[in-house]
């Protein structure tokens, strides 16, 4: 019988321990462990905890480590602290706390202002802790397996280049979400198409597995062209500095175009995807980002951000990015199969992700 309740007990740990650990509910897990770990129910912590994270769905080993705070070192500060900001919250100011206050003739104000404080406070700390873990699972654990090892991969390509542009591309890496999107697609086979390719940092991530997979990549930027050949020159690949819209596209298993349409006038941008959709193989796939123009303050943020870029760069023009439907509509009409995916990036920018894919039925017409 006890050899039964071990073996539960172990599992029942177990299964605890492999809970998910998604940043956002993290965060919460991390705040309400902390939140119940300041205020003072002591006795009552680890139960109030578990309840909480039940009651809440949160992992709950990690909103137990949070009450942890709550630990003979830290104790005394957090008594302290609890109680002026009580003070504070009371009477506008901070004044010397003596221990005997909790027992003398004011005692119940005192406790008030020890009760409102620790409240306060357990918002507060909770509110780092949150945004810290949040922030360490962000940087820490990337979204899918696959990545860690395809990341690892363009790393490597550019570990040659010059600190400035490996940098650039190590930060890119970590703070840019499309490469964990692109990492749970399928990205086809055959010849891999960058327009706008930059740094060719796409191109080298599709390369990963297979590094004699033909890469085509084009970019205006003589620089980030040159700084490419260098990183991926032991793949199969092929770079020009070219305007997009004049390149000639060969026939491709996968083409992307990542944050470059809104170099482009309107009409451009439907003839450079349309052009793609036909030079596309049978089940190849066209992937694009643009800037999401329908999430209201996100959206304002990052149509902002980007007109900074432009400014910054000196492009001569607006960004334009037309809406999703009309995204939608001119990849339908060539008949591909489309998905989006709209996502806010680590940067709070947000941004939809088109994947279309050509049907076998289609190619064959
Ligand atoms: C925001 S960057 C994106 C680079 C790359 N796609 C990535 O995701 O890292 C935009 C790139 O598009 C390039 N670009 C803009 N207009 C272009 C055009 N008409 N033809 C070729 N490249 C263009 C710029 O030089 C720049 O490198």
């Amino acid at each position: 019988m006890i050899g039964g309740f071990r073996t539960r007990a172990r599992l029942f740990v177990a299964a605890l321990l492999k809970e998910k650990l998604e940043p956002g509910r993290a965060a919460a897990a991390v705040f309400v462990g902390i939140f119940i770990g300041i205020v003072p129910i002591y006795g009552f912590q680890t139960l109030a905890a578990v309840g909480a994270a039940f009651f809440f769905r949160l992992n709950k080993p990690l909103t137990v480590a949070g009450t942890f705070i709550n630990n003979p070192l830290l104790q005394p500060a957090i008594i302290v602290s609890s109680v002026e900001i009580g003070y504070f919250l009371q009477g506008g100011s901070f004044r010397p706390f003596h221990l005997s206050a909790l027992t003398g003739a004011h005692v119940k104000q005192e406790m008030m202002a020890f009760v409102m404080g620790s409240v306060v406070l357990g918002v507060l700390v909770g509110g780092v802790g949150a945004v810290t873990t949040a922030i360490v699972i962000e940087l820490k654990a990337p979204a899918n397996p696959g990545l860690r090892d395809r990341v690892r991969f363009v790393k490597g390509m550019f570990a040659q280049c010059a600190w400035a542009d490996r940098e650039f591309v190590r930060w890119k890496l970590r703070l840019d979400r499309i490469f964990g999107l692109l990492a749970a697609e399928d990205l086809g086979s055959g010849t891999v198409v960058d327009l706008g390719c930059g740094y060719g940092m796409a191109l080298s991530f599709a390369a990963f597995g297979d590094s004699s997979r033909p890469l085509v990549g084009c970019d205006l930027d003589g620089h980030r062209i040159a700084v490419a050949r260098q990183a991926l020159g032991e793949l199969n690949v092929d770079l020009s500095v070219a305007d997009i819209r004049g390149f000639e596209l060969p026939p491709a298993g996968l083409i992307l175009i990542l944050d470059v349409l809104q170099y482009m006038g309107g009409d451009e941008q439907m003839t450079l995807l349309q052009r793609c959709c036909s030079t596309l193989e049978p089940e190849g796939v066209l992937i694009f980002r643009v800037h999401d123009r329908e999430r209201g303050l996100w959206s304002t943020i990052t149509m902002a951000f980007d007109r900074l870029i432009f400014a910054f760069g000196r492009a001569g023009i607006r960004p334009l990015t037309l809406g999703a439907a009309e995204y939608r509509g001119v990849l339908e009409n060539a008949g591909m199969r489309v998905e989006e995916c709209r996502f806010r990036n680590r940067l709070p920018l947000a941004h939809i992700l088109f994947i279309a894919r050509k049907p076998i039925a289609e190619a064959a017409t």
